[in-house]
């Protein structure tokens, strides 16, 4: 299976993963063949992408990081609490904790992990499936750290809790994609203290949690927000979510903008932000995701197309391809980069270009 962008969408298609939305009903279902009335829905709906089955792949499954099961039990906590805190009550302290605990267990179980960068969201649960999103990411880092369940316990409930200082911002100037005035952007900035308060306040949440809230717009040369601390002055847990967060909100695909690649992301991350976040926990992150997930479709050093099938967590960056075949040879031809050290990665082709290169 692949993703494809919704106005890429072409009746036909088959559906390869079932589509969520953000109260856990199903908008489409597994196996179900798209209609131009499906994919007009998708665009009133601003849902970005879908899961296709892709001809090409047939085999080639993308592994998820968590269940939908644990994705939707914590979605609907974090709306279950957003609720409770828009009503003026305290949120379910205790409900928070299990759906946190099920994705440590989930992921802690599991060896070998890699990110594949498959998650896709609808427009109007961004915040939502952002923050479990965050919460995955940086669970997967404190463990590549070598954290105890303990510590990604407080790392991840301050994860998934984050953002959740929103809800007292204005929805039209959240939902703005570009040109905020200096007074809205004051007022988006005022998400982290006033998070950080309520968290603060919430029985049988860990201080640490609450100043994950407080300080996840800090960056490490103080040009952060709320406070403007430095590197020594941040929570480490702070520092794995300000760069979680980023990479989250920079490769998703939100409707305004095009999503970036992941190796594009790599690129920014080390590069731009360098000065902003802690490299270390850069590179540790980047251990665990996959530069080109599966059904990437790549140009090699030899001129060769091929989809990434799979992907080396030693070399994340020199993944297996299958070649795509010009004539009609059926046999299937795999080149493991890790193992061939003369061939590389030259390109990724975009999926607009796909139709260039394949089925053609
Ligand atoms: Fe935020």
């Amino acid at each position: 299976m692949r993703k494809v962008l919704t106005e890429d969408l072409k009746a036909g298609m088959k559906v390869a993963k079932p589509l969520y939305l953000a109260d856990g009903t199903v908008l489409l279902n597994a196996g179900v063949t798209l209609k131009e009335s499906y994919i007009q829905q998708l665009k009133e709906r601003n849902i970005p992408a879908l899961f296709i089955i892709d001809e090409d792949l047939p085999d080639v499954e993308v592994p998820e990081m968590i269940s939908d099961q644990t994705r939707l039990q914590a979605t609907q906590t974090l709306q279950e609490c957003m609720n409770d805190i828009s009503l003026g009550n305290q949120f379910n302290a205790r409900k928070v904790k299990k759906a946190v605990n099920n994705i440590v267990d989930e992921l802690t179980s599991k060896r070998h992990v890699v990110v594949h960068l498959n998650d896709i969201r609808s427009y109007d649960d961004y915040t939502f499936g952002h923050s479990v999103n965050v919460t995955s990411l940086a669970i997967l880092t404190g463990m590549s750290m070598g954290y105890n369940k303990l510590e990604l316990r407080d790392l991840g409930i301050g994860a998934l809790l984050h953002d959740v200082g929103k809800i007292t911002v204005d929805e039209d100037i959240l939902l703005k994609s570009e040109g905020l005035t200096d007074e809205e952007f004051a007022e988006v900035q005022k998400h982290a203290r006033r998070g950080y308060e309520i968290v603060r306040e919430t029985d049988g949440i860990s201080s640490c949690s609450a100043h994950i809230a407080f300080q996840h717009h800090e960056r490490i040369n103080g040009s952060g927000y709320p406070r403007g601390l430095t590197g020594d002055e941040m929570l480490e847990f702070a520092q794995i979510v300000a760069v979680v967060d980023v990479y989250d909100a920079i490769t998703c695909d939100r409707v305004y903008r095009d999503a970036l690649e992941p190796h594009e992301a790599l690129e920014i991350l080390e590069d731009m932000m360098q000065a902003k976040l802690n490299h270390e926990i850069v590179q540790v992150f980047f251990e665990n995701v996959a530069i080109y997930p599966i059904g990437t479709l790549v140009e090699l050093s030899t001129g060769q197309i091929g989809i990434v099938v799979d992907v080396n967590k030693e070399d994340l960056s020199s993944p297996v391809v299958r070649l795509i075949k010009e004539d009609d040879d059926v046999e299937i031809e795999e080149i493991d980069l890790m193992h061939n050290e003369g061939i590389e990665i030259a390109d990724v082709i975009t999926d607009s270009k796909r139709d260039e290169y394949i089925n053609t």
